[in-house]
C-alpha cells in the first residue's frame, strides 16, 4: 500500500494519448499488472488503462483471463470521495499449451464469467465478489491486514429506495428515461415513491449502496456525445461484472434496448454499453417505460 508521501505525490493528472489520466489510475494499473502477471493463474489481462491485451509474464501462463478497471471513480480521487477497483474473470478458451492468452479469450460474454467483484475504498475497505454461488462481502481489518466475511450471501432488496443517474444529462436523454425519472419522483406513498436521489459518480460506490439498501443505477445512452452512442460505461470491466454480481444477488441488469447485459458478446476490449442495473422490480419498471409498455 502506498505511504502518505506516495499518495500526495499521486494526486493530480498526467496526459496519456490526449486523455487526462490521474496518477493514481496509473499507479493502480501498474500495481495490479505487476502482481497479477506473475500469479500463475492468468493467461491475459485487459485493463481500462491499456489499449491492447496485456500479456502475463513468460512461464507464468495459467487458465484464466482477467479484465480490470484498476481505479473506478477517477474524478473522485482528488476530492476524497470513495473509489474502487472492479474485476472480471473468465476461463480461457484457447489451449493451455498455447501459453499466452489471446484477444478471443478475453472477448467472452458476461454469462461465462467464473468470478467477478469489486473492492470499495470507502469509510471501510470491502471486497465483494461472486463465483456464481451468491455474493459474499468481506471487510478489511487493517490491524490484522485480513478481509473478514462481514456480509454473507448478500441480496439486493427487490424494491428500490434510491435512484442514481447523472441528472445533468437530462436534456440529452431519450423520452423513456425522462418519463421514468419523472415517475420515480411522483408522490405515491403506497408504492414507496418518490424514491430518493443518490449519485456519487463512482459506479462501484453507487452500486454498493444500491446493493445494500435497494436501488437502481442508470447510465443510459444519450445524445450528449455523438462519439459515444452507447453511453459511457465499459462492457468488459464495468457493466458485465456488476451484471453478474447483481444477478447473483437477485437483481437484474439490462441495456434498455432489449438486451440483457450478460448475453452481449463483446466485439472489442473497450466496448461501451448503456447500463440499467439494480433492484429487480425497478429494472423491470424502467424496461416497461423504455419499451413503451407504460
Ligand atoms: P472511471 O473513473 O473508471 O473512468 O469510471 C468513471 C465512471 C463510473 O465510475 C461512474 O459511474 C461514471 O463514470 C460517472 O460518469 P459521469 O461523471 O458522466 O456521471
Ligand atoms: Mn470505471
Ligand atoms: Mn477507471
Amino acid at each position: 500500500m502506498a505511504g502518505l508521501a506516495d499518495i500526495i505525490g499521486l494526486s493530480g493528472k498526467i496526459n496519456v494519448q490526449g486523455e487526462n489520466v490521474q496518477k493514481m489510475d496509473e499507479f493502480a494499473n501498474n500495481t495490479i499488472k505487476k502482481r497479477m502477471s506473475r500469479c500463475g493463474y492468468l493467461c491475459a489481462i485487459a485493463s481500462e488503462e491499456e489499449d491492447d491485451v496485456v500479456p502475463v509474464a513468460e512461464g507464468y501462463e495459467g487458465k484464466y483471463t482477467l479484465a480490470i478497471d484498476p481505479l473506478d471513480g477517477s474524478s473522485n480521487i482528488d476530492v476524497n470521495v470513495s473509489i474502487g477497483t472492479i474485476f472480471s474473470i473468465h476461463r480461457r478458451r484457447s489451449s493451455l499449451t498455447m501459453g499466452q492468452g489471446t484477444l478471443e479469450d478475453l472477448l467472452q460474454k458476461g454469462s461465462e464469467q467464473v468470478a467477478a467483484g469489486y473492492i470499495i475504498y470507502g469509510s471501510s475497505t470491502m471486497l465483494v465478489f461472486t463465483t456464481g454461488d451468491g455474493v459474499q462481502g468481506f471487510t478489511l481489518d487493517p490491524s490484522v491486514g485480513e478481509f473478514y466475511l462481514s456480509h454473507p450471501d448478500m441480496k439486493i432488496p427487490e424494491r428500490a429506495k434510491y435512484f442514481s443517474i447523472n441528472e445533468g444529462n437530462s436534456r440529452f436523454w431519450d423520452e423513456g428515461i425522462s418519463r421514468y425519472v419523472d415517475y420515480v419522483k411522483d408522490v405515491d406513498e403506497a408504492d414507496g415513491r418518490p424514491l430518493s436521489a443518490r449519485y456519487i459518480g463512482t459506479l462501484v460506490s453507487d452500486f454498493h449502496r444500491n446493493l445494500i439498501a435497494g436501488g437502481i443505477f442508470l447510465y443510459p445512452k444519450d445524445k450528449k456525445n455523438p462519439q459515444l452512442p452507447n453511453g459511457k460505461l465499459r462492457l468488459l470491466y464495468e457493466a458485465a461484472p456488476f451484471a453478474f454480481l447483481v444477478q447473483q444477488a437477485g437483481g437484474r441488469a439490462i441495456t434498455g434496448d432489449g438486451r440483457n447485459i450478460l448475453n452481449i458478446v463483446p466485439e472489442s476490449l473497450h466496448q461501451r454499453v448503456p447500463l440499467i442495473i439494480g433492484s429487480k422490480r425497478e429494472v423491470d419498471m424502467v424496461e416497461n417505460f423504455l419499451l413503451g409498455r407504460v
